[in-house]
């Protein structure tokens, strides 16, 4: 017999307990929520005397990390992988067979780049400019996600400033989660997307190059023409766009609602959440951060980009945690009260959660707070 949550033994009961998780934990008790599928499937919840962060030290390699992209030198592509073109380096960062995780700071792009290993997802942290691509025009700034298929052909004309965008990169194809019972316009509004526009193409007669990356090997391939000649198309295939500013995100004034409910997008075996500005919980039993979890089916990414990061001291925009599965994480302990103080989180947070585990580059190795791990004692 598969246990479920209809298997009438369930839940079990022992102890000192709440019967609404989150809300109302027994005095002197943290909260660690012990779940499969990423607090979706299966779930039990322990009542304990210690947060379960209060490790005094850790021995082998299972541990949080913690980089600071701020600090990434420019030219590290160059440095770490020879010959690359400095208008557009992606430094992967993390990876696995499902998904990898680079940072992009790119200048205006005399070539056309095409990836034929997976989809695109850019998050816009710092920046903005036109994106061209074969299916038009599209202008960008900061906040956005854009999103591209495998195999379109496209360049970066960033305006001036500072450029640093997080290029999430899927194996497979991305697409929108199920709004279920919260209905078609949830979260965003589909007519919110925003897509390219045709517009007349630069057709200075010169050798236009595309660079393919198959394998993570470039290939160049040259025209006399520009590339992007498209005069028409249609279909439901696209590039598009949707801005962090126009995501609602949903919340309950009574219930601390899980990760899921802040989903922006699914591919195989991972998710992309956006964590974004809302009130706080307002009953006075309600926990107002995070339970206490060691995600046991999800390598867990978290990018900060805005805001006070309510569940983290000493974090802040262009930093990046990386909480492996099967290592607690949780609130900081001086989060809980902190929370009790403030009415609203201005947080602005991308999280990527992956099925598989993630293995880190040497690129991020340079910029790892080596020191992390202790932070939570
Ligand atoms: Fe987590």
């Amino acid at each position: 017999m598969r246990l479920t949550h209809d298997t009438p033994l369930f839940p079990l009961q022992q102890g000192r307990i709440t019967r609404q998780a989150h809300v109302d934990l027994p005095e002197g008790t943290f909260e660690e929520e012990f779940a499969r599928n990423g607090f979706f499937g299966r779930t039990t919840h322990l009542y304990r005397t210690h947060p379960t962060t209060a490790w005094t030290r850790i021995e082998g390699p299972l541990r949080p990390h913690s980089y600071d992209l701020n600090q990434l030198p420019p030219q590290v592509a160059e440095a770490m992988f020879g010959s690359v073109e400095p208008a557009f380096a992606p430094v992967c960062l993390l990876h696995n067979d499902d998904v990898a995780l680079h940072w992009v700071t790119p200048g205006p792009m005399d070539f056309f780049y095409r990836n034929a290993d997976g989809d695109d997802v850019y998050y816009i942290h710092a920046g903005g400019g036109r994106l061209e691509t074969v299916f038009g025009n599209l202008d960008y700034t900061k906040g956005d996600y854009l999103v591209l298929p495998r195999g379109t052909t496209y360049r970066f004309l960033p305006s001036e400033g500072e450029q640093r965008y997080l290029l999430i990169e899927s194996f497979s194809e991305v697409s929108i989660p199920d709004r279920n019972q919260l209905g078609p316009n949830a979260l965003f509004d589909p007519a919110m997307i925003d897509v390219p526009v045709l517009a007349p193409v630069d057709d200075t007669p010169k050798e236009w190059a595309v660079h393919i990356k198959r394998e993570n090997a470039i290939t160049k391939v040259f025209y006399p023409f520009n590339p992007c000649d498209v005069v028409g198309w249609k279909g439901d295939l696209t590039v598009w766009r949707i801005n962090v500013k126009d995501i609602r995100p949903i919340l309950s004034a009574r219930y601390h609602l899980p990760p899921s409910a802040h989903s922006t997008f699914i591919a195989r075996n991972f998710v992309i959440c956006s964590f974004l500005p809302r009130p706080f919980e307002e009953e006075e039993g309600a926990m107002r951060v995070p339970f206490y979890h060691s995600n046991i089916d999800y390598d867990e990414v978290l990018f900060y980009s805005d805001g006070h990061f309510f569940s983290r001291e000493g974090i802040g925009p262009g930093m990046m945690t990386w909480h492996p599965q099967g290592i607690h994480h949780g609130p900081h302990p001086k989060a809980i009260p902190a929370s009790r103080q403030k009415d609203r989180t201005d947080e602005v947070a991308v999280m990527v959660d992956t099925w598989r585990p993630l293995k880190a580059t040497t690129a991020a190795g340079l910029v790892e707070n080596q020191e992390y791990w202790a932070s939570w004692k």
